[in-house]
């Protein structure tokens, strides 16, 4: 029987101990950590993301600061504002939604946020302290959230539980906000890891020699059962939109399926053993592991004591 990984599930649970701890740090050290959020422009997909992280970080017990600028805003006034936000003391978490307009470098933005303060873990100070093995490194959250959906899946396994050392984990994809931090991360837990991409060739071979695969190349369903080994834990972290331009009778069902990943779902979770589904798996871990961010950022910053 193949387990699905409910991210859902798993979120809640993390949240619950983040507005525990976040309690407890108010009670202990007149702590509550702040997030500032700063979005430029109406990308609606953004405009959902940002109201969604607000609502979350209020209810774990967080302070939410949100700048919601205009498109046209300049290179300099967004550096001036995360200045400002750098400085502020309630200020914890510092995120800047991408995509910026194009006229914003982004590079130039992301390195402007105080390392301490980045809780996206972009800054090349959190992205060297991954690479090296530094507990104190802020970590991209979508990674962070798979990972944590793996250890708990491998740490559950009755009548053995397990651990990702020596596994051979495959990703695809190579995207600074999770390719490469994933990478990273499993590599720090002792996995053979192998990143695939648009140019390698001969993919589904290098797949199907993977114990564990994760899917994050924004391609609808590109994966299928040929790919996968049977018996793989399969991590999808597609989010892609469908808008089918067939009737639902033509299409197989298709219309009104709205979401789906780079994992096709129904043909390989029989060949998988565990496998998380769109929506409901990573998706929601993304969030959790922000506030987690900015929670261990507040701590950093106040020489508390923080639990991994
Ligand atoms: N846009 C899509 N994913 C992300 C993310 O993880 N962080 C930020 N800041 N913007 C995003």
């Amino acid at each position: 029987m193949t387990h699905l990984i409910d991210g859902k599930a798993y979120a809640e649970h993390l949240r619950s101990d983040i507005a525990q701890r976040v309690a407890r740090l108010k009670a202990e050290h007149n702590i509550t950590p702040g997030l500032a959020v700063i979005l430029v422009g109406d990308n609606p997909a953004s405009e959902v993301y940002v109201r969604n992280k607000k609502t979350q970080t209020v209810q774990v017990g967080m302070n939410s600061f949100d700048h919601h600028l205009p498109t046209s805003t300049s290179q300099a006034d967004l550096l001036a504002l995360i200045e400002t936000l750098n400085a502020d003391s309630a200020v914890h978490g510092i995120l800047v939604q991408l995509p910026l307009p194009s006229h914003i470098a982004e590079r130039s933005v992301l390195e402007a946020i105080s390392p301490a303060k980045d809780v996206d873990g972009f800054h090349v100070v959190n992205v060297g302290k991954l690479a090296t093995s530094q507990p104190d490194a802020l970590v991209s959250c979508t990674p962070l959230g798979c990972l944590m959906l793996l250890n708990h899946y491998y740490s559950s396994l009755v009548p053995h539980p397990s651990t990702l050392a020596g596994k051979h984990a495959v990703i695809i994809g190579r995207s600074n906000i999770v390719g490469k931090p994933m990478a990273q991360l499993l590599l720090n837990q002792n996995c053979t890891v192998t990143i695939c991409h648009s140019r390698t060739h001969n993919i589904e071979s290098i797949t199907r020699g993977a114990d564990i695969l994760i899917a994050a190349v924004g391609k609808p369903e590109m994966v299928k059962a040929d790919w996968v080994k049977d018996g793989a834990v399969v991590i999808d972290v597609g989010i892609n939109r469908v808008t089918p331009t067939l009737p639902s009778s033509a299409s197989g069902g298709g219309l009104g399926r709205g979401l789906v990943g780079d994992v096709d779902f129904a043909d390989v979770a029989p060949k998988a053993s565990a496998i998380t589904p769109v929506p409901g798996g990573v998706g929601p871990m993304t969030i959790a592991c922000l506030l987690r961010n900015t929670l261990q950022a507040a701590c950093a910053i106040h020489g508390v004591a923080f639990e991994h």
